[in-house]
């Protein structure tokens, strides 16, 4: 395992460039000072209280915790349900007008959906999959565009008590079968297909061919979006508008204990096998419901926008089931953000005056490329609070998004999570927290947080890096890997006994402050998504040319990482650009466009080890054209040379 910390970082660590809250966002800032001090006296003590403020509960819990190393049980002997909370009682409690989405179409359509047009549509919706044969327990894969339906689609499930497995709409149709066949999945609801930079995205053709090899799925739901010609499988797919439409919009809510499982999302690890990352109801809809209220500082009256997709865990916390328990208005947009031209998301911003936004550096650092005159020509001054999630943000890009888009005004919250966590972990608190650029600043109030160095003790703030560690049950944490208890021990809890291991390395600062530095396993992080090395490593020996390949990241000012392939091609296959062309398709093809290679690099052999690993540090010392590493473990140091000298004579034939 090696450490890889930006330099941009590094260079900038000792650099102090603090912003204190501004004292009107302190005077009326949702968290109150004492907040952490609070938390931290009774961790437990202070999430029950949350729990009975902010949850609404049809059979109150016995005991908040039950943890069992590595099994935590929050709230034993709850019952609840998650769309009851994040939809009915707030109608109930006369919201019903208030808008719940503003969505915005790419090529321009939009619908407003008002808390009691969302419990409506999620009623009818529920009632459709009940008559699909659902029942409370059943999975249910979700592969939609970002449309009023996915959330929908989400909610309805949760109202049965049926988990649901969201599978990105940019993952392919391989990528779609192994998550429905590892969720033995009873249903999946579609759409015909989504708009992406004026082009249709086609998803049932995918979800068609996922669905052959899914044998578990009975029946397809497919919404009309785009109104292009699709096969309908008789027997098997359903329209959304022939059975939706005409079901009662009167749903009883399934009251489920706390620890039914809510949701699976699958997420890349350190091997080709994606894991099934289990979240269960209480703990998760608290931990984010009240994370969403301290960290956004969110109010009655706020316009929200958080710009993930709900593909992935940000999009299912923040854009659904936190702001939603919060009763918050939010955005929610189909489509690419520079589409038709990179002001796409500031014109949003002034049409719809949003107040807070949130999303990846990737997007920062694309924004920041096009230039400021994108973002001048639209009055963003209705901004009062930025956010930034899913990878480093160097502190350039921090600047930049304060200063052009935060108009020198907004505080910046960086948030570092993962989709094992659920719920945001380190991150300032608005209203409390002194900035301080590329720091996530400190955990949140009653999360335990350490930095360790290899061995397990504690490296000591201001003195250098280790690896961040969890080291306090939180409520939204992961029960476990579906269907493999094992890999859920051996990933996150073996390395250090009775400590959750992120994979993030990471530094602290004299005054405390965390500085996360990016993964140190063989996850990559490109533009926010996670994508294992070994997934595009077996993706690319799939192919019948490929012999042999290695993936590295590779640092990349806008994407943050871009993913960088070593390959070598059977003897029958000769190297060219066209072939380097049709690896990167292939990969599209297997796992989805998001992981194919940037950078393909033919090469005669691998560097190894004595006992034939594969040294990934030298093949990123190479990727980054930095000098070479220790090679003394290598089986044949001259391997490395050739390598890099055709890396370096070729540097440019090998964009592809
Ligand atoms: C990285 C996304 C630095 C980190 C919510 C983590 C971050 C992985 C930050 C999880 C941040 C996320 N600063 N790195 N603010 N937020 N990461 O599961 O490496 O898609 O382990 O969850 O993203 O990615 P995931």
């Amino acid at each position: 395992m090696s450490m890889q910390s930006s330099p941009e970082i590094e260079a900038l660590f000792s650099e102090r460039r603090d912003f204190p809250p501004p004292a009107d966002f302190a005077a009326q800032s949702n968290a109150r000072p004492d907040i952490y001090e609070q938390a931290d006296r009774d961790f437990e003590g202070f999430w029950a209280a949350e729990a009975e403020r902010k949850l609404s509960w049809v059979q109150k819990w016995t005991t908040v915790l039950d943890w069992q190393l590595p099994y935590a049980k929050w709230f034993v002997g709850g019952k609840l349900n998650v769309a009851y909370n994040c939809v009915d009682r707030h109608v109930e409690n006369g919201l019903g007008s208030k808008v719940a989405y503003y969505w915005e179409g790419e090529p321009g359509d939009t619908r407003t959906l008002t808390y009691a047009d969302l419990q409506r549509e999620v009623n009818k919706c529920a009632n459709a999959l009940l008559e699909l044969g659902v029942r409370t327990g059943d999975r249910v894969g979700i592969y939609m565009p970002m449309i009023p339906e996915l959330p929908i689609a989400m909610l309805a499930c949760a109202k049965i008590g049926a988990p649901h497995v969201v599978v990105f709409g940019g993952f392919s149709a391989e990528a779609l079968q192994g998550r429905m066949v590892d969720a033995e999945a009873k249903l999946v609801i579609t759409a015909d297909g989504g708009n992406r930079r004026g082009k249709v995205v086609d998803l049932k053709a995918s979800a068609d061919e996922a669905v052959a090899g899914a044998p578990t799925v009975e029946h397809m739901l497919v919404v009309q979006r785009t109104g292009h010609e699709v096969a309908m499988t008789a027997g098997r797919d359903v329209w959304w508008h022939d059975i939706v439409d005409r079901q009662s919009d009167q749903c009883e809510p399934v009251a489920v204990d706390s620890e039914h499982l809510l949701y699976l999302l699958h997420t890349s690890g350190t091997t080709a096998k994606p894991k099934g990352v289990m979240h269960t109801t209480a703990g998760y809809l608290l931990g984010i419901a009240t994370t969403h209220e301290y960290i956004f500082d969110i109010k009655p009256d706020d316009i929200y926008w958080c710009a993930a997709d709900i593909g992935w865990v940000t999009g299912h916390s923040y854009i659904v089931y936190g702001p939603l328990a919060n009763a918050t208005t939010s955005i929610l947009y189909e489509g690419a953000p520079d589409h038709p031209a990179p002001d796409r998301w500031w014109s949003i911003i002034e049409k719809y005056k949003v107040n807070i936004l949130y999303c990846a550096p990737t997007a920062i650092r694309s924004f920041m490329k096009h230039g400021d005159e994108w973002p001048a020509k639209h009055d963003l001054s209705s901004l009062r609070l930025l956010g930034s999630v899913g990878e480093p943000i160097n502190p350039e890009a921090w600047l930049w998004y304060r200063r052009a888009i935060g108009g020198d005004r907004t505080p910046v919250v960086d948030t570092w999570w993962q989709t094992e966590t659920g719920m945001i972990l380190i991150t300032p608190l608005p209203g409390i927290t002194t900035l301080r650029p590329g720091s996530a600043t400190r955990p949140f109030p009653g999360v335990g947080a350490k930095v360790v160095d290899a061995m397990g003790n504690e490296v000591a703030p201001g003195s250098g890096g280790g690896y961040l560690v969890l080291t306090r049950p939180w409520p939204a944490m992961l029960r476990g890997v579906y269907k493999d208890p094992e890999r859920y021990q051996q990933t996150y809890w073996s390395r250090y006994p009775g400590m959750y291991f992120t994979g993030d390395g990471c530094k602290i600062d004299a005054d405390g402050y965390y500085w996360l530095l990016g993964r140190v396993d063989d996850v990559m992080n490109v533009a926010g998504h996670r994508i294992s090395t070994i997934e595009v490593e077996s993706a690319l020996v799939d192919h019948p040319a490929v012999a042999e390949a290695a993936v590295v990241a590779k640092n990349d000012p806008v994407t943050g990482q871009a993913i960088f392939a070593f390959v070598i091609l059977r003897s029958s296959a000769q190297p060219s650009d066209a072939l380097a062309g049709e690896l990167r398709e292939h990969v599209g093809h297997k796992i989805g466009p998001i992981a194919r290679p940037k950078q393909i690099m033919f090469t005669p052999e691998l560097p190894k080890t004595r006992s034939g690993k594969i040294m990934r540090r030298l093949l990123r010392d190479i990727a980054e054209q930095r000098p070479l590493g220790d090679v003394t473990t290598l089986a044949d140091s001259g391997i490395v040379e050739t390598i890099r000298e055709k890396a370096q004579s070729s540097q440019a034939e090998q964009l592809v």
